[in-house]
């Protein structure tokens, strides 16, 4: 059998994205459209959490993989402009998603951080100068495992990993759901957990977002 579970009880999710400082115009539009065609964006506590680990460590430097409209990009780039200034890369493979978030983020005016590339994303991530401060996955899941060596040498030391969908609707709980997806999130888990080179916990928030630094 392959479940999916809503993990929490739903005035929690709504009692937490509730705590979330209200958002601009722009941005809670995002939130509405993301609602109505049911696009899978990271959502208001997620999105919080990222802009306050970016704060956190000052980060400059920021890389998205698998990016969307950019609802996420918008709270990294947000953090990135109250840091001093900097980059964050958004890439997704769709170019009619890769224009929707040119349009979003420069309405929010933040036209001078955001680069765009249209590519696979490990690709992209393999390409480009490292490092980075913030490395932030949200790819199809089948490809996390092969993604986490290439955010390794990219991320610089003391560098946070953030990564959504860790529990991905307790999926992984069931012991006979052995679907691409699924497995995939096990051995990631797997891979960042045991490895001492990464400090890892996943914040159960919305569907799971690990938070992992590098040492
Ligand atoms: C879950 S959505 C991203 C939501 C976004 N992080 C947010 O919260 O606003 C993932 C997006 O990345 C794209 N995508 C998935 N795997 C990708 C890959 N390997 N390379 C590039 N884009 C990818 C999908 O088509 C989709 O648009």
């Amino acid at each position: 059998m392959i479940f999916t579970m809503d993990l929490y009880h739903p005035e929690l999710r709504d009692y937490l994205d509730g705590l979330v400082p209200s958002r601009t115009g722009e941005l809670s539009a995002m939130e509405a459209y993301a609602k109505q065609t049911q696009f899978p964006i990271v959502g208001p506590a997620s999105g919080q959490l990222c802009y306050q680990i970016a704060r956190m460590i000052g980060a400059r430097r920021v890389f998205e993989l698998g990016s969307g409209f950019g609802y996420s990009t918008a709270w990294f780039a947000r953090a990135v402009h109250e840091n001093g200034g900097g980059v964050v890369h958004h890439v997704v493979w769709d170019e009619t998603l890769s224009n929707m978030a040119r349009s979003h983020l420069l309405a929010l005016g933040y036209q001078d951080i955001v680069q765009y590339t249209i590519s696979e994303a490990v690709e992209a991530l393999r390409e480009v100068e490292g490092p980075f401060d913030v490395i932030f996955n949200d790819i199809d899941k089948p490809g996390y495992p092969a993604s986490l060596p290439v955010i390794h040498d990219k991320l610089r030391s003391g560098g946070v990993m953030i990564v959504d969908n860790l529990l991905w609707h307790g999926a992984i709980f069931d012991p006979s759901d052995v679907s691409e997806g699924t497995q995939a999130i096990r051995e990631f888990t797997r891979l960042v957990t045991q490895d001492p080179s990464w400090i890892a916990s996943i914040v159960p928030i919305r569907d799971g977002v690990l938070v992992a630094t590098k040492r």
